[in-house]
């Protein structure tokens, strides 16, 4: 028997969830290898993400992650972690289906205060506090939809997050 194709579990959730510190902690307990869709981008077109934004616009962008992702599924049978509007393009929605997906839910106040002291996201530049609302209205049912697991990130480090998502992913040796 073959094992499963593809990434051993699978983080969705907004800017600021804390997908890539969980991801890395989970790939090391795990002992597999952590990928990022953001960064497969950033290496294929060779310039930041905010940078292709700007010259080519978010369109552009949101193909070049569908295919990132579609990759990253296909081939990466580590912890992979999704950039916050990958689950925006309904062919990625349906690549999820029947993975071991955790979605990682933070307050704003949380993702605001996480997002302001890591790399620019070009979707959050001018008031992100609003933005980043307007684009959880919109996405909290397409990471609902595509979750496995809901894991709650509030009160917790990032290791506790790590803990809460392996036992509900049943991916915890007993
Ligand atoms: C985006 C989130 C970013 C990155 C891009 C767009 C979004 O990834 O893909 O800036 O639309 O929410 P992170 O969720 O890793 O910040």
């Amino acid at each position: 028997m073959t094992g499963p194709v593809g990434p051993r579990l699978v983080l969705v959730g907004p800017p600021g969830s804390g997908k890539s510190t969980v991801g890395r902690l989970l790939a090391e307990r795990l002992g597999v290898e952590f990928r990022d869709t953001d960064a497969d981008i950033v290496a294929t077109a060779g310039k930041p993400i905010a940078d292709i934004f700007v010259d080519e616009g978010e369109p552009h962008f949101r193909e070049l992650e569908k295919q990132a992702v579609a990759a990253a599924l296909a081939e990466h049978p580590g912890v992979l972690a999704l950039g916050g509007g990958a689950v925006l393009a309904e062919s990625t929605r349906a690549l999820l289906k029947d993975r071991k997906v955790a979605y990682l839910e933070v307050a704003l106040a949380d993702a605001v205060r996480r997002v302001g002291l890591d790399a620019p996201r070009p979707l959050l530049a001018v008031n992100p506090r609003q933005q980043w609302r307007e684009l959880m209205e919109r996405r909290r049912p397409l990471y609902l939809e595509v979750a496995a697991a809901v894991i709650s990130t509030e009160d917790r480090t990032p290791e506790q997050v790590a803990e809460a998502v392996l036992v509900s992913l049943e991916l915890k040796e007993a």
